[in-house]
């Protein structure tokens, strides 16, 4: 990546090597979109993925559901996202200004994972009530890989080497975690910063917004350490 991204929609709107291969991405992907299609409720249900990425397989979820809309900040990858899917007619894809105009009760499910760690707490606060108004009254927003804080870099690492060799890509993560340790990202974190929640503190903020929430059994993704929510509007 040349120059420093400004923000973390920059850096990932740029080229970055988090996903250490092309399998690794592809099956970081096709675990995210098996982990959303679980907790859609019917097919009938309009879902949104806010700040969905590269969403590779969103097609898996749209294919689960009545519509779904991929919400992205970062304009190169939501240019990428309308040509992958400019061919699937259930398939919507939205900057954020778009989404915030959307009516009320839109969705019956909203997910957003691996996203709140990069926004400020105002900024989640500012969301959480968006996600609200536009859920429908029996709906759920599902908030996935919270970051607690204390979690370590090498908690981090190990996870994804378990994730790797479950995977087949042990050697590209080694690789990977050599490269990322010298890679920009490091100083990217360390200067823009992740936001990090304690469980009782991720609570209480659903709670403050409005909403009854639980901590699921498990993440969405692959790193146990993180934290997925499940939330309805009360
Ligand atoms: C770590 S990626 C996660 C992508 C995907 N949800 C996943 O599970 O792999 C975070 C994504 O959120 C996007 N993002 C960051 N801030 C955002 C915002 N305020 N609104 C919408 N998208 C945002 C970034 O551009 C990036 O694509």
């Amino acid at each position: 990546m040349k120059g420093q991204p400004k923000d973390w929609v920059s850096f990932w709107d740029a080229p970055h090597s988090i996903y250490v291969n092309a399998r690794h991405l592809d099956l970081h992907y096709r675990d995210t979109a098996a982990g959303i299609i679980g907790f859609i409720p019917s097919p009938q249900a309009r879902v949104l993925d806010y700040g969905c990425g590269e969403a590779l397989h969103a097609d898996r979820v749209a294919a689960a559901a009545a519509a779904l809309t991929l919400c992205e900040a970062a304009s190169n990858l939501r240019a990428r996202l309308a040509r992958r899917f400019s061919g699937n007619a259930k398939i919507r894809v939205m900057a954020p200004e778009e989404v915030e105009e959307q009516p009320d009760a839109s969705y019956d499910l909203i997910v957003a994972n691996s996203l709140v760690q990069y926004l400020s707490a105002a900024e989640l606060d500012r969301l959480l009530a968006l996600w609200r108004r536009l859920l429908a009254p029996a709906g759920r927003l599902v908030i996935g890989d919270v970051i607690p804080p204390n979690v370590s870099a090498l908690s981090d690492a190990v996870a994804l080497l378990h994730y790797a060799a479950r995977g087949g890509f042990l050697m590209a993560a080694i690789l990977g975690l050599v490269r990322t340790a010298f890679s920009p990202y490091r100083s990217i974190r360390a200067r823009l910063g992740v936001s990090c929640y304690s469980e009782a503190e991720f609570l209480a903020r659903l709670s403050a917004a409005g909403y009854a929430a639980e901590r699921a059994p498990r993440n969405i993704e692959h790193n146990p350490a993180r934290m997925t929510f499940v939330a309805r509007p009360q």
